[in-house]
Order: structure tokens, then C-alpha cells, then sequence
């Protein structure tokens, strides 16, 4: 079945055909190994946002992907500084999705991984309070959790003083949580990136140019440039490209 906006492949092998549901799956599909794939949406000119929020460069065909790799992964990591921004909601997926999972021999949901070193976190916030797997929360070990979020996550402790994104996914992995996607925000991927643990990046490009002030995908302190191979180009009728880049 193809749903909404027709989504094809340009490359490598070109498509006519529209992508269904289960092509579009076998595209991202789960690796054999652990692997961290990061998810995000730029405008051409770079821009993370528009107007503050990244919902103004998405339409129907990132969204559709966007849902695809939430079913695809076993934990969905996020920073805090965007949970808290574009206001998380619960992860939900769809019956057909839930299903796919079940049939695949996994859990129903994916959980929510929360990055913070602060711990500046709203138990109240539906992210947590209303999520179908009990969330964890990665921070360091200094770190001063608020009244009530002991009650709805669990925290994963690692690094002093910061969270130690090395030994966190190391963590991930040894509870099973071995296929990761991160949907940012930029700053974490600035971390991932200097800390080498990026091995996939699927970008949406939307055809739209933004103007200057937005900032990037990325953020903070300089990191050594890393290269990540293109796998497939994507575009869909209203205009947008969907690149998959990854390490081999
Ligand atoms: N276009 C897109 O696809 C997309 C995707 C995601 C986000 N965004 C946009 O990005 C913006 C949010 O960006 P942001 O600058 O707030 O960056 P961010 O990376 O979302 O969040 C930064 C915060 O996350 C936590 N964090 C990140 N990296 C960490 C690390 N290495 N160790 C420990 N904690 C870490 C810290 O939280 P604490 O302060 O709690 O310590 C830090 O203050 C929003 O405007 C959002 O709309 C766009």
C-alpha cells in the first residue's frame, strides 16, 4: 500500500513505481549489528528550523519516514533540550506498525532514551508521564534528579560531571537496545559526531529557503569532519529529497 504523497528512489537503481510501506522498509531497514541512525529535517539552505521548530520543514512524506524509523528502532534517543522545545509527546505508532514490530520479535514500542546533564526535566511532561514503555533518562552520575521523575523514568548514570555518550549507547546495547535512532537535537549531534558513535544519517531536504538566522543540524564545539557514504536518494512528488548516508 502507498499512502499520501508518492515517495521514489532516484538512486541508486531509479524507481517508477511509488515506494510502498514494505519497500520503504526494506530500504532502512534493522542492521545485524548495533548502529546509531541519527534523523533529521533541513531546510536547502541549512536551516534546522523555521520559526523556532523543526514542524515547519516537514510534510507528509518526512513525516511517513519519520514514523518508519521510530518502528524500525529498539531505543529512540533525544536530547533534552529538544524534548523539552518541541514539547515530546508519548511515542505512539500505528496498529499496522505495533503489528510489524510484534511480527519482527520485538517490543511494541521503542524507549524513549532522554539525554540531559541537568536533569532539567517535567515528569508532567506526556513524553514521560504517558509513555508505553517506562522511559530512561541518560545523565551523569552528579546529576540532581526533580521531585517525581524517579517516579516515571529510569535513570542510566554514566560519566562525572557529563554524560558519557560512549558508555551510555555501550549501556544501550548490553540491555538489548541495540538499533538507535536519534532524532537530535543538534547539539547531540555535535557530541555524537566528535565522539565518532554517528554511523547513519537520513536527512529530509525540504525545497525551501529558509534565510539566514536558523542554525544547523549541528551544534557545538568543533569536531574532527567524518565521512558517511551515500546509500540512497528519495524524492517525493511535493519536492523533497530523502538521503540516507552511512558508514559501510
Ligand atoms: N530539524 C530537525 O530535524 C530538528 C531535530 C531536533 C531538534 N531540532 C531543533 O533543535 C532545537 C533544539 O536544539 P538544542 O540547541 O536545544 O540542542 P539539543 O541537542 O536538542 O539539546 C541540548 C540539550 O540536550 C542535552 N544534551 C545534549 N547533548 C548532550 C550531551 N552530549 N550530554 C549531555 N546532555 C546533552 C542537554 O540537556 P540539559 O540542559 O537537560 O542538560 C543540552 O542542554 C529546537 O529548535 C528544535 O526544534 C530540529
Amino acid at each position: 500500500m502507498t499512502v499520501g504523497i508518492p515517495i521514489r528512489r532516484l538512486w541508486p537503481e531509479p524507481s517508477t513505481e511509488p515506494l510502498d510501506d514494505a519497500t520503504l522498509t526494506a530500504l532502512y531497514g534493522r542492521a545485524d549489528q548495533p548502529r546509531l541512525r541519527v534523523n533529521f529535517v533541513s531546510s536547502l539552505d541549512g536551516a534546522v528550523t523555521v520559526d523556532g521548530y523543526s514542524a515547519g520543514l516537514s510534510g507528509a512524506p518526512d513525516k511517513r519516514v519519520f514514523g518508519l524509523l521510530r518502528m524500525l528502532c529498539d531505543a529512540l534517543v533525544v536530547a533534552a533540550g529538544t524534548l523539552r522545545h518541541e514539547g515530546y509527546r508519548a511515542v505512539r505508532l500505528s496498529e499496522n506498525r505495533r503489528a510489524w514490530r510484534r511480527a519482527n520479535g520485538l517490543a511494541a514500542y521503542p524507549t524513549l532514551v532522554v539525554v540531559s546533564d541537568s536533569l532539567d526535566l517535567d515528569p508532567a511532561q506526556a513524553a514521560f508521564a504517558d509513555a508505553p514503555v517506562r522511559p530512561i533518562v541518560l545523565t551523569h552520575s552528579g546529576a540532581e534528579p526533580p521531585p517525581g521523575l524517579t517516579d516515571v523514568v529510569d535513570l542510566l548514570r554514566c560519566g562525572t560531571g557529563r554524560v558519557d555518550l560512549v558508555a551510555g549507547l555501550a549501556e544501550l546495547h548490553r540491555r538489548g537496545l541495540t538499533q538507535v535512532l536519534c532524532e537530535g537535537g543538534p547539539h547531540l549531534l555535535g557530541a555524537l559526531t566528535a565522539a565518532d558513535l554517528v554511523d547513519e544519517l537520513c536527512l529530509t531536504v525540504a525545497p525551501l529557503l529558509a534565510g539566514p538566522g536558523a542554525g544547523r543540524i549541528t551544534a557545538g564545539d568543533a569536531s574532527a569532519p567524518r565521512h558517511l557514504p551515500l546509500r540512497h536518494v528519495l524524492a517525493a512528488d511535493d519536492g523533497v529529497l530523502m538521503l540516507r548516508h552511512a558508514r559501510p
